[in-house]
């Protein structure tokens, strides 16, 4: 997605060989018309998929989510990061290991919203490791929900949360996937011809 990748270009700050800052549209400041624009992309990308959710994670998942259940006409989920003290026996939990600060943060999602029934198109700011998005795979498959697909707004390609996930048969379609950080120069992945 050219305008995504202009954004990440112009706004983008890069902060080591691994991590990319991107505070002013998408991570604390946030630019509503392309989470729209992002919203519109997701949704004719599984227009054909039966989706029936959008599961994503606090916080930052949660915009473009919003934007891509309101183009599909669905509800967004997004699973708490936080332990619920109460009607613990009511909720799908995971735990999820981040790579980044070293810690295992459980998530959680009500069993009042995702069941059988569901076809989920979860969706992430951000996919590196994949770890995030094993865990709300776990989710929707402890719901009897089936997995339409994985919607990353940006993928970090030299890391293997894309690889590994592909290779589980997952389909994952992100709109910018970086290849590369080294030398403070952000590169992408060239885009297919549509
Ligand atoms: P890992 O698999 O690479 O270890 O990811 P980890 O769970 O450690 O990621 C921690 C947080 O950092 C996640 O957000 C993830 O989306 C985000 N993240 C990973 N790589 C980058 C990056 O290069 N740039 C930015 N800006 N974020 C990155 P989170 O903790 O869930 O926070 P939230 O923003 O969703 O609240
Ligand atoms: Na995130
Ligand atoms: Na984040």
């Amino acid at each position: 997605m050219e305008r995504l990748q202009e954004k990440i270009i112009n706004e983008g700050r890069v902060l080591s060989p691994s991590v990319i800052k991107v505070d002013s549209f998408l991570n604390h400041q946030i630019d509503p018309i392309l989470m729209k624009e992002i919203g519109e992309e997701f949704a004719r990308l599984f227009a054909d998929d039966g989706i029936t959710k959008v599961l994503t994670l606090e916080s930052s998942g949660i915009a473009p989510a919003q934007m891509t259940a309101l183009s599909l006409g669905v509800p967004v989920i997004f699973a708490r990061k936080r332990k619920s003290l109460t009607l613990r026996d009511h909720l799908y939990t995971s735990k999820v290991h981040s790579f980044t600060k070293q810690e295992i943060n459980e998530i959680s999602v009500s069993k009042d919203y995702l069941s059988s029934e569901d076809r989920v198109l979860i969706l992430d700011d951000f996919l590196a490791n994949g770890q995030a998005a094993k865990g709300l795979i776990d989710l929707v498959e402890q719901a009897g929900a089936s997995v339409a697909g994985l919607a990353i707004v940006i993928e970090k390609g030299f890391q293997e949360g894309g690889q590994l996930l592909r290779r589980q048969g997952i389909r994952v379609e992100s709109l910018a996937t970086i290849t590369s950080l080294v030398n403070d120069t952000i590169t992408f992945k060239k885009e297919e011809a549509p």
